[in-house]
C-alpha cells in the first residue's frame, strides 16, 4: 500500500462548515472518490491507501448527514449495498446452484416424503433415509478446486451466474487453499454457506459504530457486506466463517450417499455443521426439527430452519429438480417471528399490473433481526377480515424473506376515537380512475382491486419500468426508483426501449446538466445501460413483466423454447387461438392455463406487441441453455400414456425433458413417440391413426438407455 498523502480535507470539523463550504467540499470529495473508484475498478491501480479512501468516504457521508440537501440522485451514498457489483467479474456455474423449496408444517413434510415415494414408486417396505441439518442464514458459495487447489469462489447470483469473489474468500480461515487426503477429485466444487457468528456480528457493529462505518441489520447482511468488499483486506478483518454442505461439479464421486458426502467434506478439510443427523423416518425428521428449534436461540449463528436431503444419491439423480429446486430436498422453516407495533397509516400502492395493495405504515419495530416499517395488508378483504384501523396496535410477523404481514389487531389497545378504514373507490394515481375488483374464473369477484388506467396510468408505467431495470430483470445499475420517476416525468423514458435510446438522445436531453448529474455519472449510467444490451432469454422474458410470469416461469419458458424467436412466435400463435401451441406450452414444466392466458392477453394487446418490438431492436437476446441434443430423443415430442410400471409418470416426464425431449399431453401428427403402458386407451388409438411410433416401457429404455 502507498504511503498516505497529506490529508485532502479542510481542517474544520463538519459541524463548523458553512453551507457554502460544505457544498464545495462535498463536490470535491465526490469527484475525488469517483476518480479513486475508477483507478481501482477500471484501471486496477489505486493511488491511495484503503484507509485514506475510507476516510474520504466517511467525511463525505458526514457532510451529507449534516447537510441533507446535498444528498442528490447521483450521490455516492445513494448506492445501496457495500460495494458496486461491477467490481466483480461474473462466473458461470457449470452445475447450476439450486435453491430449496420450503415446508412450513408437519403436513408439508409428510407430503414432501410422500411425493418422493410416489415419484420413485417405492414399495411400502422400502426405507427412505434423509440427512437433516440446520439451515444456516448466510450466503451460499461455490468453491472450485482443481488438482486440490482453490481456483475460484463464486456467489450464487441467479443460480446460473454468480460473482467472482475468490480474492475475498481466500481470506477466510475456514476455506482451505489446498484440499487434503487421497480422495480429492481433480475437479472438485464444494458448496456451502458463508456466515457470521452472532457475537462476532455484534462486536463488528460496535467497531463500525466507533469508527463511523456502516452498521449492519443482522449477521446475514453483515456477512454479505463483508464479502462484497473491493479490498480483500477488509474482508480479512471481518470474522467470516464457512460450513460446507453440498457440491457442484465433481470429476469423480467419492460416495453414493448424502451422509457419506458430508463426512467426506469433513475429511478433505472443511467444517461441516456438527448438528447433522441421518433420519430414517418422518417422525425422526420432525423430532430433529423440534430439537433444533429449541436450541436455536443458544446457537452461535443464525439459522432459519432445517434442511432435509434424501440420502441415496442415485435416487436424488432420478428425482432431479423442478425449475430451480431439487425434488429430493426441502427447507423446513421455523415458525415466523412476531412483534407488536402501531399502525400509523394505511397507504395504497399501485403495482405494475395495476393491482392496488394496501400497506400498513408502522411504528418501526425489530422482528427477527430486521427493522420493519411496512407490512402488507394484501387487499380489501384482508383489511375487513382483520378489522384493522389507523391507530391500532397490531401483531406482525415475518418469516424468512417474505414481506412482513399483519396477523391480528390487539383490540384492547384500540384508541377510543378510531374510525373504520374505508378502501378507496378511486385510485390514488393521477388519473383517479374508478377502482374495480378483479373478476376471477367463473365470473366471481376476486379479492384484488385494480386501477383501470392501464397504459395511461403513470404509476403503473413507472412500476413497470422499475420492474424492468430491477436486479433479477435487466439489472441496470444507476437506475432506481428516483431516476426512473425523474426520467418518466421529463418524458425521456416512457417505455423500456427508451432506456437504450438515452445516450443517442442525450445531445437534446443534456443529462449532465440535470441537478445531481455530472459528466462522470452520466458516462457511468450509459456504460451500465450498454452493459445490458446483451441479455439472457429468461431475464428478458421476466423483465417484460407479464402478469403471472415470475422468474421461475420465465426460466421454464426460456428453456422450453430456447430462443426469443421461438418463444415470440409461440406467443403470437397463442393469440390466434392455436391449440397446438397451447398444448405444447402447457406441456412445459411449471406452465399452465394461468400463464398461457396471461401471455395471450399480453401479446394480444397491440400496445405491448409494439413496445416489445421496439425493445427487441435495442438488445441482443441470448439463447437459453440448449436442451440436450446428443440424446436419441432430443427435440422429439413424446406422449406417455397408460400405467407405467418401471417409473412413475412424473419421473418419465422429467427423464424425457432431461434428455431434451418435449413431453406433450395429447397425441397429434407432430408426436414422435407414444410410450404406452397397460391400459392405454384413446391416445394409443390416436397414435395408430397418425402413424406415430408406439413403444412400451422396455422399448423406451432401449431407446434412451437406463439412467
Ligand atoms: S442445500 C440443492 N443445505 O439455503 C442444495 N442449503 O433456501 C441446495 N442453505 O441457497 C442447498 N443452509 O444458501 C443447503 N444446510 C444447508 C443450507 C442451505 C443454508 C441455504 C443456501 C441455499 C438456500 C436455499
Amino acid at each position: 500500500m502507498k504511503a498516505p498523502r497529506a490529508p485532502l480535507e479542510s481542517k474544520l470539523a463538519v459541524g463548523e462548515l458553512t453551507e457554502r463550504q460544505a457544498r464545495r467540499e462535498h463536490a470535491r470529495l465526490e469527484a475525488d472518490i469517483r476518480t479513486h473508484d475508477e483507478a481501482y475498478y477500471q484501471k486496477d491501480a489505486p493511488t491511495i491507501s484503503d484507509a485514506e479512501y475510507d476516510a474520504l468516504r466517511r467525511r463525505y457521508e458526514a457532510i451529507e448527514a449534516k447537510f441533507p440537501d446535498l444528498k442528490t440522485l447521483t450521490s455516492l451514498t445513494q448506492k445501496v449495498g457495500a460495494a458496486p457489483a461491477r467490481g466483480f467479474a461474473k462466473v458461470r456455474h457449470r452445475v447450476p446452484m439450486l435453491s430449496l423449496d420450503n415446508a412450513f408444517s408437519e403436513d408439508d413434510v409428510n407430503e414432501f416424503v410422500a411425493r418422493i415415494r410416489r415419484f420413485l414408486n417405492l414399495k411400502e417396505d422400502q426405507e427412505t433415509a434423509f440427512t437433516a441439518e440446520p439451515k444456516i442464514d448466510g450466503l451460499s458459495m461455490s468453491l472450485r478446486y482443481e488438482n486440490g487447489e482453490l481456483v475460484t469462489a463464486a456467489t450464487r447470483g441467479d443460480g446460473a451466474e454468480g460473482e467472482d469473489v475468490t480474492a475475498n474468500i481466500r481470506t477466510l480461515k475456514d476455506v482451505p487453499h489446498k484440499l487434503k487426503g487421497r480422495r480429492v477429485p481433480a475437479v472438485c466444487e464444494v458448496r456451502g454457506e458463508v456466515y457470521m457468528n452472532k457475537d462476532d456480528f455484534l462486536a463488528l457493529n460496535k467497531r463500525q459504530q466507533e469508527s463511523g462505518g456502516q452498521i449492519f441489520a443482522n449477521p446475514r447482511n453483515s456477512a454479505a457486506g463483508s464479502l462484497r468488499q473491493k479490498d480483500p483486506a477488509i474482508t480479512a478483518s471481518r470474522p467470516l466463517r464457512f460450513f460446507a454442505y453440498s457440491w457442484g461439479e465433481l470429476s469423480e464421486h467419492p460416495a453414493d450417499r448424502q451422509s457419506k458426502m458430508i463426512e467426506w467434506l469433513g475429511d478433505i478439510g472443511f467444517h461441516v455443521n456438527p448438528r447433522w443427523k441421518l433420519c430414517k423416518s418422518t417422525d425422526e425428521l420432525l423430532a430433529f426439527h423440534r430439537r433444533i428449534e429449541g436450541e436455536r436461540a443458544r446457537l452461535d449463528y443464525d439459522i432459519d430452519g432445517v434442511v432435509y436431503k434424501l440420502d441415496r444419491l442415485d435416487w436424488q439423480e432420478r428425482l432431479g429438480f423442478v425449475s430451480r429446486t431439487p425434488r429430493w430436498a426441502v427447507a423446513h422453516k421455523f415458525a415466523a417471528e412476531k412483534a407488536t407495533t402501531l399502525v400509523r397509516d394505511i397507504e395504497i400502492q399501485v403495482g405494475r399490473t395495476g393491482a392496488l395493495t394496501p400497506v400498513a405504515k408502522l411504528e418501526p419495530v425489530g422482528v427477527g433481526g430486521v427493522i420493519v416499517q411496512n407490512a402488507t395488508l394484501h387487499n380489501q378483504d384482508e383489511i375487513e377480515r382483520l378489522g384493522v384501523r389507523v391507530g391500532d396496535t397490531v401483531v406482525i410477523q415475518r418469516a424468512g424473506d417474505v414481506i412482513p404481514q399483519v396477523v391480528e389487531v390487539v383490540l384492547d389497545k384500540r384508541p377510543k376515537k378510531s374510525e373504520p378504514y374505508h378502501f378507496p373507490k378511486k385510485c390514488p394515481c393521477p388519473l383517479k380512475t374508478d377502482v374495480v375488483r378483479e373478476v376471477i374464473a367463473g365470473g366471481e369477484e376476486g379479492a384484488r382491486a385494480r386501477c383501470t388506467g392501464e397504459f395511461a396510468c403513470p404509476f403503473q408505467r413507472i412500476q413497470h419500468l422499475m420492474h424492468f431495470v430491477s436486479r433479477r430483470a435487466f439489472d441496470i445499475e444507476g437506475l432506481g426508483e428516483k431516476q426512473i420517476e425523474l426520467f418518466y416525468e421529463k418524458e425521456w423514458v416512457k417505455e423500456p426501449a427508451d432506456i437504450f435510446m438515452l445516450e443517442k438522445r442525450n445531445s437534446r436531453i443534456k443529462l449532465e446538466e440535470v441537478e445531481g448529474y455530472g459528466e462522470t455519472s452520466v458516462r457511468n449510467l450509459f456504460a451500465a445501460i450498454d452493459a445490458r444490451r446483451e441479455i439472457a432469454l429468461e431475464r428478458f422474458i421476466y423483465a417484460l413483466g407479464v402478469r403471472h410470469v415470475g422468474e421461475t416461469t420465465a426460466v421454464a419458458l426460456a428453456r422450453g423454447y430456447g430462443s426469443w424467436e421461438a418463444f415470440h412466435d409461440a406467443c403470437l400463435k397463442l393469440i390466434k387461438g392455436d391449440e397446438e401451441t397451447r398444448s405444447e406450452m402447457d406441456a412445459l414444466d411449471q406452465i399452465g392455463d394461468t400463464v398461457i392466458d396471461a401471455l395471450a392477453e399480453y401479446f394480444g394487446e397491440s400496445h405491448n406487441r409494439k413496445l416489445v418490438e421496439r425493445l427487441v431492436e435495442q438488445v441482443k437476446i441470448l439463447d437459453a441453455e440448449k436442451p440436450r441434443t446428443d440424446s436419441p430423443v432430443a427435440g422429439k415430442t413424446v406422449v406417455f400414456t397408460g400405467t407405467l410400471e418401471q417409473m412413475t409418470r412424473d419421473e418419465a416426464k422429467a427423464m424425457a425433458e432431461r434428455l431434451g425431449a418435449k413431453v406433450a399431453g395429447s397425441v397429434s401428427k407432430k408426436t414422435d413417440y407414444v410410450v404406452a403402458g397397460p391400459g392405454a386407451g384413446s391416445k394409443l388409438a390416436e397414435a395408430r391413426k397418425h402413424g406415430v411410433a408406439v413403444l412400451d416401457e422396455d422399448g423406451w429404455f432401449k431407446l434412451v438407455g437406463r439412467p
